[in-house]
């Protein structure tokens, strides 16, 4: 193995762009789909996976959210997270801000509690027996209304103890984050800290609005902000965290390939990018994959992986002491 791919590995990530619903793997789609006596519309593992070929991020939520639909208990909620995590020791994961999708549940009938409580516990579980620190980031739909965006933050408010934040997902051209401004001005109130999907298809005015308006600490993808020399300024000169997801962007064809991604130039501004796997059952890779993969593609050198992942810790939401306990690892390392 190459002395970088060994970096890769062994070096420790922290994970800031992950949907817990998007780590969903075939099998297990298949084992709670028989568990809970749910039709599915695939008779086997290969069928799904030639299913996942998709032409934009819509094509690909049509799908998503159709294999939600066999998490029903909180046992199912608990073995998908549990299943995450131990994807995360694979790949030296250490800690990692989890995004789910209440409205995708509770809109079928499923309790709040029955998904944040499996979430929770699983996470409990793999921060005793390995370590893994972790958050939860609970994400509006933005397809649906800001009234239905509401009606679930005050579900959330229970829960405030384990959700350390709220975002934006689904389809973004047509559903601009200045929609949901308000829910986003009570969901601070109520101390919450805020992220959004922005500039993943949609324009680079949505990063705007989600800077301005729902007072983003990141933005989730980004990359469209290369259209728009005043704000690729404003995002250097702030340090604004943007979480890449580089498999996702060209599954989705965003970019054509991995090669045309525009991280490393991104990275070469001296913006604040961290690779992270959105949807890794979906888009073919956890978080080593990613980077692996980038780095061939993009001639990563052994500098730009340590970038990386020192920027992936920094944009965190861990508090500080822990940031320079992994920051100083990673400087450490050889
Ligand atoms: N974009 C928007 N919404 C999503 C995504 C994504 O990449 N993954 C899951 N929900
Ligand atoms: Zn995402």
């Amino acid at each position: 193995m190459s002395k970088i791919i060994e970096l890769i590995k062994k070096i420790p990530k922290a994970e800031l762009h992950l949907h817990i619903e998007g780590t969903l793997e075939p099998d297990l789609l298949f084992k709670l789909a028989k568990r809970n006596d749910i039709r599915i519309p695939f008779a086997n593992v290969n069928e799904v996976k030639s299913a996942y070929n998709f032409s934009n991020l819509e094509s690909f939520l049509n799908i998503f959210y159709q294999g939600s639909k066999v998490l029903i208990t909180e046992q199912d909620f608990f073995d998908l997270a549990w299943a995450y995590t131990l994807k995360c020791k694979e790949d030296n994961v250490v800690h990692a801000e989890i995004f789910f999708d209440p409205q995708t549940h509770v809109n079928r009938g499923i309790n709040f509690d029955v998904v944040i409580n499996g979430i929770y516990k699983a996470l409990l579980k793999a921060n005793k027996e390995f370590g893994l620190t972790s958050k939860i980031i609970m994400c509006f739909l933005r397809h649906l209304d800001e009234a239905s965006a509401f009606e679930i933050l005050d579900q959330a408010l229970v829960h405030k103890d384990k959700i350390v934040g709220v975002g934006l997902d689904s389809s973004e051209i047509g559903h601009p984050p200045r929609k949901f401004e308000r829910v986003f001005n009570k969901a601070i109130a109520k101390g919450f800290l805020t992220v959004a999907h922005a500039g993943e298809e949609g324009p680079s005015k949505y990063i705007w609005e989600a800077l301005d308006l729902l007072k983003v600490k990141r933005i989730d993808h980004g990359v469209q902000c290369f259209h728009d020399e005043k704000l690729v300024v404003k995002l250097r000169n702030d340090q604004i965290p943007l979480t890449v997801c580089p498999l996702s962007n060209v599954k989705l064809c965003v970019f054509e390939k991995l090669e045309d991604h525009n991280l490393k130039r991104l990275l070469d501004k001296g913006l604040m990018v961290i690779v992270n796997s959105d949807d890794p059952a979906y888009f073919g890779g956890y978080l080593n994959r990613n980077m692996i993969d980038c780095q061939k593609a993009l001639n990563l050198s052994m500098e730009d992986v340590k970038k990386l992942t020192v920027n992936s810790f920094k944009s965190s939401f861990l508090n500080i002491d822990k940031k320079k306990k992994w920051i100083d690892q990673i400087n450490n390392l050889s």
